[in-house]
């Protein structure tokens, strides 16, 4: 692409050698001091915007970004990766990326099709793509921003050029893209304008990465601080209920933390995230075992020093093994039993292993590997918070967040274990005990924007917990579109969660439907995508009629299986093909009429 020249008199218009000169000067100086004038005279680029986003941060981002392309005069054309080709973007001669990382260092939700498919052995190469990655993340998680660093690595593998260096950012997305969005935009002005684009410069990482809060030498907490991941609210604990009834076999909770005047905002929708600490009857017995008083100075990666038991309590996972600890503590003991399960072929006997094993099961069965605190704290992974959807609607449930958990527990090996969270939740807090808490707001789970349009909810077990706060919110914001709840448990007898909340709504008409499968109380498991094929006429004239339906729950099963039948529904009852159901599917989504929150 060449530079946009400057217009000038050609030598056979019928004017004087002086009044020409006269005239290709004023000319000239026109086009000078005119940017305007050049940038229409500029060729724009078309610019796809891609994200791939769970909570909604980098779909919003990527929304801002395509607004300021088009305002620049580019282009822009945006798109989730779910669903996306990369036969698409290989088409593409310039993509901007805007990908967070989940799971343990994955992509979002229904976007690994579109990475697999990247990875193929024989895919095209993309010299054609000029990219940029905005990776989005966490540095409290061990594989900080993974997914868009996998992204970026395949892409510039297949020949790709990037247009500037990857930005991995942490939770705090504001300067980073901030930075990154001003960096591309001027490579593209560049290209645009016909200067040669050299590519990002080398540097030591080819990443830009940016500090979390906490990295910061700021002070730590101050009033006016927003409360955040790195700077929790310390909420008192003021309710806490069984909804299940004794006789069943498990146990799920109603929370309710006070956070009146405290400054903490919600929508519902939103997740809490709490911080949770080991419990100290476990960290007792490492300490027994491994012969350590809990005084010993460690210093935690890219922290600060502190006590070995303050370590083992708050920072550090001690009730879970990975294949990593497993190696390494294998290493340093030179523990044959261990070295064998870690062998090539044997991965499913190391998941057997490590299933229902915790460190303590480690020291117990190889002792004597760990004489040095700092040794025991390299090893171990940093705990992490835990999420819970919100089931209150701060309209309603004015100064309090409510949570619905269920309590993780079990014996394996001659021991009583329990989940980090659940269970400190469940045993390790008392009423008016203050735990950490922040918000974790979910973008794309929201009450439909149109009051009078139908919703269909599907949530079994703790999966119920953004439906109560959406119905309690749609009552008292007036809203009259219709609420149907599908929900399901073992049994109901033991297990009908909020039934009386859910029953009363039934009988003044807010719920205009509710179907509830109990999978236990008869010999063959009955579960809430029965009860959908049962009403499927039903279900497909609510679609018809502009319904957005909404999934929260299990992942790895159920969301996946009410996700196929929800396609079965609109194969039988739209009588199409399974391609074309599967299409109308995914407009759903497009068109924000079908939200996930799956766990
Ligand atoms: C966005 C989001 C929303 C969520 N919302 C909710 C919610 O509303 N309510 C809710 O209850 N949870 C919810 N969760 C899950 C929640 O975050 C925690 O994962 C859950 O409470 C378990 O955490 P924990 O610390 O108690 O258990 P952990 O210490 O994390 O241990 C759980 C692990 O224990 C192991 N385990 C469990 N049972 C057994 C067994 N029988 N034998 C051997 N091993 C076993 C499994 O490896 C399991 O993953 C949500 C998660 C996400 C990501
Ligand atoms: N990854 C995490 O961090 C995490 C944390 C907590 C829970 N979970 C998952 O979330 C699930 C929900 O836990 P919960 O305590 O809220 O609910 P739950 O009580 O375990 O399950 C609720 C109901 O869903 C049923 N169900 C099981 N498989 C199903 C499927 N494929 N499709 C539809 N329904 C199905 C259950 O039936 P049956 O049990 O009778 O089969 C039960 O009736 C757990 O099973 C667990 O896998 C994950
Ligand atoms: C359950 C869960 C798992 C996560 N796992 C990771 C991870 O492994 N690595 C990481 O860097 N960030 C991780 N994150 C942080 C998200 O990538 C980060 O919050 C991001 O800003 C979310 O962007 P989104 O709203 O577009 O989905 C995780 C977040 C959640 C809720």
């Amino acid at each position: 692409m060449s530079e946009p020249r400057v217009p000038f008199i050609p030598d056979n218009a019928p004017f004087t050698p002086e009044q020409r000169a006269w005239l290709n000067g004023l000319l000239a100086g026109i086009f000078s001091s005119a940017p305007a004038a050049v940038a229409e005279a500029r060729p724009f680029l078309r610019v796809a915007v891609l994200y791939a986003s769970q909570s909604g941060t980098a779909e919003g981002l990527a929304r801002k970004l395509a607004k300021e392309l088009k305002s620049q005069g580019h282009t822009p054309s945006i798109s989730t990766l779910v669903g996306y080709t990369p036969a698409a973007l290989a088409a593409e001669s310039h993509a901007l990326i805007l990908a967070s990382t989940y799971g343990d260092g994955d992509a979002p939700d229904g976007v690994q099709p579109f990475y697999e498919q990247l990875c193929f052995e024989h895919f095209p190469r993309m010299e054609k793509l000029s990219y940029a990655v905005f990776a989005l993340g966490d540095k409290h998680y061990e594989h900080f921003c993974k997914f868009g660093v996998d992204l970026d690595t395949k892409l510039a593998a297949l020949g790709a050029n990037p247009l500037c260096r990857r930005v991995e950012s942490d939770v705090d997305v504001d300067a980073p893209f901030a930075a990154w969005k001003t960096d591309v935009l001027a490579k593209l002005n560049d290209i645009a304008q016909g200067r040669t684009h050299k590519g990002p410069t080398p540097a030591a990482s080819s990443a830009v990465q940016y500090p979390s809060p906490a990295d910061k030498t700021e002070p730590a907490q101050t009033s006016q601080k927003a409360i955040s991941r790195d700077s929790p609210l310390l909420a008192p604990l003021v309710e806490r209920r069984a909804l299940t009834q004794s006789l069943s076999a498990k146990v799920t909770l109603h929370l309710a933390f006070s956070i009146q005047g405290s400054g903490l905002r919600y929508e519902s929708g939103d997740s809490c995230g709490v911080i949770p600490k080991n419990d100290q009857n476990l960290v007792a017995d490492i300490l027994q075992g491994l012969r350590f008083n809990g005084n010993e100075e460690v210093t935690l990666a890219k922290g600060p020093s502190t006590t070995l038991h303050d370590a083992l309590t708050h920072h550090l996972v001690i009730t879970r093994l990975s294949r990593k600890v497993v190696q390494e503590y294998a290493t340093r003991g030179k523990c044959a039993r261990l070295l064998e399960l870690l062998a090539p072929g044997e991965q499913e006997r190391l998941d057997q292993y490590v299933y229902d094993r915790g460190l303590i099961d480690l020291l117990t069965e190889f002792p004597g590997v760990i004489d040095d605190a700092a040794e025991l704290v390299a090893i171990l992974p940093k705990l992490t918070p835990r999420l819970y959807s919100i089931s209150s609607s701060p309209i309603v449930h004015t100064g309090q967040l409510q949570l619905t958990v269920a309590v993780v527990r079990f014996q394996s090996h001659n021991r009583k274990r329990g989940g980090v969270c659940s269970t400190l939740l469940a045993d390790r807090i008392s009423i008016d005990d203050t735990l950490p808490i922040y918000i974790q707001p979910n973008k794309k789970f929201k009450l439909p924007s149109d009051p009078d349009a139908p919703m269909i909810m599907i949530g079994p077990g703790t999966g119920i917990a953004p439906f109560r706060a959406f119905l309690h919110e749609r009552r008292a914001l007036g809203h009259r579109g219709k609420n149907w709840l599908f929900f399901g448990s073992r049994s109901v007898e033991s297990d009908y969660l909020y039934r009386d909340e859910l029953e009363a709504m039934r009988a003044d008409g807010h719920l205009t439907q509710l179907d509830t499968a109990f999978s236990r109380d008869q010999k063959d498991s009955i579960y809430v995508q029965d009860r959908m094929l049962e009403n499927a006429p039903a279900f497909w004239r609510w679609l018809q009629e502009g319904a957005s339906v909404y999934v929260c729950g299990d992942a790895s099963r159920m969301a996946k299986d009410v996700h196929k039948t929800l396609c079965s529904v609109v194969e039988k009852q739209g009588a199409m093909q399974a391609e074309a159901a599967e299409e109308y599917v995914a407009t759903l989504k497009s068109q924000h009429r079908y939200h996930r929150d799956v766990y």
